[in-house]
This record gives C-alpha cells, structure tokens and sequence, in this order.
C-alpha cells in the first residue's frame, strides 16, 4: 500500500512537533498541488495549505538545525521550554535510561521522588490547598483525567470551558476544545468536515479579551462577561479554562468571577496550565496572579524541559479528602515511567538553579514593548496579547468562528510564518487562519528574542499584502 500525504507547512502547531524529521521519499506535483509519497507514517493535518517541507537533524538552545545546513530560531515549541538538548537534561535523562522498567502500578523511588519535588518546588507556598498528584503522559491525557474524575465525583455529565478553547483530542479533553477546526475527525479538502460526536455536553463561557493592542474600546468587566453563568454551570461537573488558546489569556478578575461561579454550582474548577504550567507565564503557574485556588491543575508540555513525554494530574487537599475510601480506577501502562519522571526532577531543578521565571518575567516587557511597535506597523494586524513567553498576533481575516480548514488553500498565518522562514526563524500558528504564536524556549536571550520578533516583523509584510489586496477588493465593489 501507498500513501499520498499532504504535506503541510511543519510551521504550523499550536500543539507539539512543528518540523519533523520523517524520511522525505519525494516530491509530485499534480495539477498545481505539491503531494509527497511519504513513508507509511500519517500524520496530523496541522493547518490547511500546501508548503516546502523542513526537515529538521538537529538542534541546541534555541536553534533547530535543518537538513539543508540552515539554522533556524524555534520561536513557538511549547513542548521545548529548555530548548535543544540542555546539557542537564540529555544527562538526566541518559541516567534514567539504566533503570527498571516499572508501570504505573508499581511503586518507583524515582515517581515519589518527583511528586515530592513538584508539590515542594513550583507548589512552594500553596501548601495551604495543593494535595496530590497523579503523573501521565501528555496534556490531552491529564485534562481527560481530570475532567472524567469530576465527573465522578460530581455524578454529573455535562462540562464547561470558554469559547475558543483547546484542551487536547484524547477523551474528553477533545469533547472540550471548541475551536471550530480541532475536532479531532476529518476536514476535507474539497470542504466539510467528518466529526466525531462530542462525548459529554459542553456548555461553552464567554471569554475576556486582555489584548494590549485592538483589545474592544468598551471591554467588558469579568462580572459583567459571567453575569448569566449560574445556568449555565448548574448541571456541569466541571469547568475548564486555560490560559493562552485563540490568543485568550490570563485575566485574574475574570478567573476569580469564575472560580466562584463555579463554586456556586458545584463545578469543580480545573485550571488547564498544560501551556502556561511549569514556567512560560513568568510564574510558576498562571493562577497565581489572582485570589482564587483552583481545584485541580493540569500539566504537561514543558514539565519535562523537553526530554520526555510526561503531563500531572494535581489535585487539592479537598479532592484528596473526597478520594478517601475509593481508588481511582484509572491506569496507564507507561504513566510515570521513569525517564518521564527523571525529566520532571532535572527540569524543576534546571528552572530553579537558572532563575528562569525571573528571565521570562523580564523578557514579558522586551515581547510586549516591541510587540505594541510592531503592531502598530502592520495595517495586518488586528490584535496583539500575550503573557511571559506566549504571545499571540492576531491578523484581519476572515472570522476565526468559520474556520473549518477544510481547504487546500494557504492560510495567511501559514504565508507570514513562511515569509518569516526568510529571516531565520520558526513562528507557529495556532491551525487558525489567522493568528500567529510566538512560544520561545524559555532559556532565549534578549538577542535571541530581537531575532525573533525581527522575523515576524519580516514575515507580517505577507499579511500586510494580503490585507492591501483584500482592502482594494472591498473598494471597487
Ligand atoms: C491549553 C492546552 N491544553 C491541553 C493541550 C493538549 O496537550 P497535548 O497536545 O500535550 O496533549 C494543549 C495543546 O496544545 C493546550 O494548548
């Protein structure tokens, strides 16, 4: 059998493996379509369009290395807060690999060892509500956990999360990301989509928009955005918000409105930091910014600095209190492994050692400040906001509520990440057509970051055409 995979621009991921390293066999053109026979590996549909592959061999810091000598600044791999091949890490894990094999069943020196680290480094001064937590292996996993023990406990089905939300496509992580095109079924390129049917009912929240540049001129307050949310909450068993998706981040009034709205109704609240966990908002966690203490924390991306696949689960004292006398029957073979488990001890370790929170902190200022000038540039742009190193740029297009990517045609995010190739730099989107994420590793210099916020800059001239073109097209009819 052979199969004819679409290649996609390895630019565009909100999620993990931006460029990969597969085998390329060759290259056909068919009536104006680049297609590649490919090995039998099948692969996601990242994003719509049809772009040159990047094959990536190699990497370190910040720089990936790619099959045709060029290096390239990783400017949007959540996956990779330390970067490539950070000396602590390639040794932790290359001690690790000498170990047992053990499954989650299975008491390992090493698991206890970093829960123990978790609760007592980056949960260092919420011992008052942090309780436990449960290793798995990826973000989709811990919010499928997270939200199928709620329902658990609550004996309710339905669930809650704001618009434009991404929580993963395994379980029902994927019942709750809402944005139109990750449904995790089929989008087909002639148009239309094949979808799975969600898994429990999803009541979808209002968002707050905390842009620093095209935020609403008359933005709403938090209690005015959740006024009419008792409904709506009253029958959930859980609500989920995180804190970076379709470039909606963290606002503190609005997450302690909802924290107690959900309180109200019994939904237990889920802080989903899968992103933002672990370090990228300058914190140890997002949630910290405000008053409220969410009842469990989802993990992942980072927590392994990059060297394994490892995602937690953590719960409050109140969800320990409520275990009491049940066991949570719910098993993963290679959760906890402990390659995944030595990743998370060298990564708390590493982030401690280097003071990498004050670093993003102080790189928050550098991103926002040239992030406003450049905004202010790109008649493109339409709205910038971000917080420590995550930052999305959103483009005038076509409204994101109608993005189904199903089309072969290029996105114009994907054609200013292309243009932005040019000058030296990988920038993500989010699979929206029209917004742009930057998520460098965590250990970038100031330098790095110029470099970086240089190529978007370049690469926006794209949308900047693309907007002109759109603009006369409007005028003459
Ligand atoms: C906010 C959020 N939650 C959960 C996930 C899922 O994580 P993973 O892709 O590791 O399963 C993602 C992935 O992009 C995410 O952005």
């Amino acid at each position: 059998m052979r199969f004819w995979l679409w290649e996609r621009c390895r630019v565009n991921s909100n999620v993990v493996c931006m460029i990969s390293t597969r085998t390329v066999l060759g290259l056909v053109r068919r009536t104006g379509e680049r297609k590649i026979s490919m090995s039998k590996l099948l692969r996601t549909g990242l994003n719509a369009g049809d772009s040159a592959p990047l094959t990536v061999v190699g990497g370190e810091g910040v720089y990936f290395h790619l099959e045709d000598g060029r290096r390239l600044i990783d400017g949007s791999n959540t996956g990779g807060g330390l970067g490539h091949r950070h000396p602590a890490m390639v040794e932790a894990i290359r001690r690790a690999a000498d170990t047992p094999v053990v499954n989650e069943g299975w008491t390992w020196i090493g698991r206890e060892k970093a829960a123990d680290e978790l609760i007592s480094t980056a949960f260092k001064g919420e011992e008052d509500w942090v309780g436990a937590v449960r290793f798995c292996i990826s973000g989709s996993e811990a919010n499928d956990m997270a939200l199928s023990l709620s329902q658990a406990l609550t004996q309710r089905t339905a669930l809650a999360t704001r618009e434009r939300a991404y929580h993963g496509l395994v379980g029902l992580s994927r019942s709750m990301t809402v944005q139109p095109h990750w449904h995790g079924g089929l989008a087909v390129h002639a148009g239309g989509s094949h979808r799975p049917a969600a898994m429990a009912p999803v009541r979808i929240l209002p968002a707050p928009d905390g842009a620093i540049y095209g935020a609403p001129q008359n933005n709403p307050s938090a209690k005015q955005y959740l006024a009419d949310v008792a409904g709506t909450l009253s029958d959930t068993a859980a609500t989920i918000i995180d804190y970076t998706q379709g470039g909606i981040y963290y606002d503190g009034e609005y997450q302690d409105e909802l924290a107690l709205r959900a309180r109200e109704a019994g939904s237990i609240w889920i802080a989903d930091e899968v992103v933002t966990g672990a370090g990228r908002a300058g914190r140890w966690f997002a949630f910290q910014g405000a008053e409220s203490r969410p009842d469990i924390v989802t993990l992942g991306k980072s927590l392994g600095g990059g060297a394994a696949a490892v995602a937690a689960v953590v719960v409050s004292k109140a969800i320990v209190e409520q275990l009491k006398g049940k066991s949570w029957q719910n098993y993963g073979t290679l959760r906890g492994h402990p390659i995944s488990m030595a990743a998370i001890s060298a990564y708390l370790r590493v982030v401690t050692d280097e003071d990498i929170l004050s670093r993003v902190r102080q790189l928050e200022g550098v991103f926002a400040r040239r992030l406003l000038e450049i905004a202010r540039r790109h008649p493109s742009v339409k709205r910038v906001a971000g917080q420590g190193l995550h930052w999305t740029i959103e483009l005038h297009g076509p409204d994101w509520r109608l993005w189904n990517a199903d089309t072969d045609e290029e996105p114009v995010a994907s054609r200013v990440a292309l243009r932005a190739l040019e000058a030296g730099a990988v920038i993500g989107t989010s699979g929206e057509q029209t917004s742009l994420f930057l998520a460098p590793p965590l250990i970038i210099s100031e330098d790095e970051s110029h470099q970086l916020l240089g190529a978007l800059d370049h690469g926006l001239h794209a949308a900047d055409e693309e907007h002109e073109r759109t603009l006369r097209r409007a005028a003459v009819q």
